[in-house]
């Protein structure tokens, strides 16, 4: 009699592809919502400072105060832990698959693209552990103040600490070239397979990247230019 082992329906390669999937999303609704958050600054000091108290009200009286903030919290470690655990199980079994390098042009371009998504996601994990201790606990905010947030980011992004927006700036660049690809794989797995639908899924996830960085960019800038101040 044979035995043959099977893997549980979520440690198959389709399986862990939809981790990645279903973590990314909740990633990116949160880029999203966090984006907007932030472009609140325009809108002046009362409300941006409003804004961020109101963040960790959310859920009251339902929920005592800040809890839907760790909840929050916890969902998004979660889904960080399980997006790069499934990473990185794919990545060491399409390695093991195939010790010998292919020879095919195409491939380069795949593994280029895999390459940029593992460094990427590396940057980007540094990048928000340094934004959490800088923008949320304050310990490497010039001001740490957490009843005034509109200030520690006007004194973050200040003109003489233009390299905290040179940083800001590469790490958000890193994360809109990590979601161009993410996005562009969940385009194209979801549309038409063929080439016109592979070309628009491609320009949606270009628009979309552009347009998430655009927004992210615009704060440290502003404050870097005097735009806010
Ligand atoms: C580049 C412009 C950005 C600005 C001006 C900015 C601003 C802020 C501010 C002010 C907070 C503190 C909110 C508060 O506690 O009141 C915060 C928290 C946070 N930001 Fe950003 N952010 C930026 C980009 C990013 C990016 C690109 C990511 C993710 C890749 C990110 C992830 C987070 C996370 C995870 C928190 C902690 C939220 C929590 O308290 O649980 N931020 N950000």
């Amino acid at each position: 009699m044979v035995i043959t082992k099977t893997r549980s329906p979520i440690r198959t390669n389709v399986g862990l592809k939809v981790v990645m999937a279903v973590t990314g999303i909740l990633l990116v609704l949160f880029l999203i919502l966090h984006m907007l958050g932030n472009l609140k600054i325009f809108t002046g000091e009362t409300s941006f400072d409003h804004y961020a108290h109101w963040l960790r009200s959310i859920g009251t009286p339902l929920l005592p105060t800040t809890w839907f903030l760790w909840i929050q919290r916890a969902v998004l470690t979660v889904a960080v832990l399980a997006h790069i655990g499934a990473a990185t199980v794919l990545a060491l079994r399409a390695r093991a698959a195939r010790p010998v390098a292919y020879a095919h042009r195409k491939k380069i371009h795949v593994n280029y693209a895999a390459r940029t998504m593992r460094w990427g996601g590396v940057i980007i994990l540094l990048f928000v552990i340094y934004h959490i201790l800088d923008l949320t606990t304050g310990h490497l905010n010039p001001q740490g103040d957490p009843a005034n947030p509109y200030g520690n980011v006007v004194a973050d992004f200040a003109p003489e600490r233009w390299y905290v927006t040179l940083f800001y700036a590469l790490a958000v660049i890193t994360l809109g070239f990590h979601l161009r690809h993410g996005a562009f794989s969940a385009f194209r797995s979801l549309g038409q397979q063929t080439p016109k639908g592979e070309r628009r899924a491609r320009t949606a996830a270009l628009v979309f990247a552009v347009v998430l960085c655009a927004g992210y960019l615009m704060v440290p800038f502003a404050v870097l230019t005097g735009l806010v101040a």
